[in-house]
């Protein structure tokens, strides 16, 4: 079974010890290494520093899998040409929008790829509220699924009022009901 290993820079800027630590993941018998380029004590804040990822890739011999602020599929190509990296993890940037994968596939085949429409992403969402209500259960799915609904909401026009009715209803009927309302309403534009 290949096993995979996920770092970050370092703790903190004084203690980046990524390279060192891939060198030794990699000697101890690593398949590949994920490297995003943050330290930890950053969190989330700043850019991820692709750099970190380029001196990894040029000192070592396996897989290695860029990660940090890729949102589209034209970051995935500069990451890609910027560290020579051999493949990309996406995170938030598919958060709600589960559409990158395939306009990656297509912008990489024939440089182009569609925008996706607003009823296409409720409609997706509404697919995997449905499927997470399957797998975790009713109370649990409708609490979880409120930062992913509000991910496949975000920038559609007027949906502030039923973000704030997601963010508090329990009921995931009513949650089911609201959303498919909205993809009516948006037909209707
Ligand atoms: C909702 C969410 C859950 C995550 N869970 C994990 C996790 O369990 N293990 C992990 O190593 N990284 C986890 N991450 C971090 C991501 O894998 C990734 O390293 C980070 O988000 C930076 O990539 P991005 O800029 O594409 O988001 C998570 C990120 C998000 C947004």
């Amino acid at each position: 079974m290949p096993i995979t290993v996920k770092i970050r820079k370092g703790i903190n800027e004084k203690s980046v010890n990524a390279l060192e630590f891939a060198k030794l993941m990699q000697d101890s018998g690593a398949d590949a290494i994920t490297i995003h380029g943050r330290t930890a004590n950053q969190y989330y804040s700043g850019t991820a520093d692709w750099d970190i990822i380029k001196e990894i890739k040029e000192n070592l011999s396996i897989p290695i899998i860029g990660n940090g602020d890729v949102k589209s599929p034209e970051d995935v190509q500069k990451i890609i040409e910027y560290t020579n990296c051999d493949a990309v993890l996406i995170g938030r940037g598919s958060q709600g929008n589960p559409f990158i994968f395939s306009q990656i596939n297509d912008f990489f085949k024939n440089g182009v790829y569609d925008e996706i429409d607003d009823y296409t992403r409720i409609v997706t969402a509404l697919k995997h509220y449905k499927k997470a209500i399957d797998i975790f259960g009713e109370s649990t799915a409708v609490r979880e699924m409120r930062k992913q609904l509000n991910c496949y909401l975000k920038g559609i026009k007027n949906s502030c009022s039923i973000k704030n009715a997601i963010n508090t209803e329990l009921s995931y009927k009513k949650v089911i009901e609201i959303l498919s309302d909205f993809s009516k309403s948006l037909t209707l534009n």
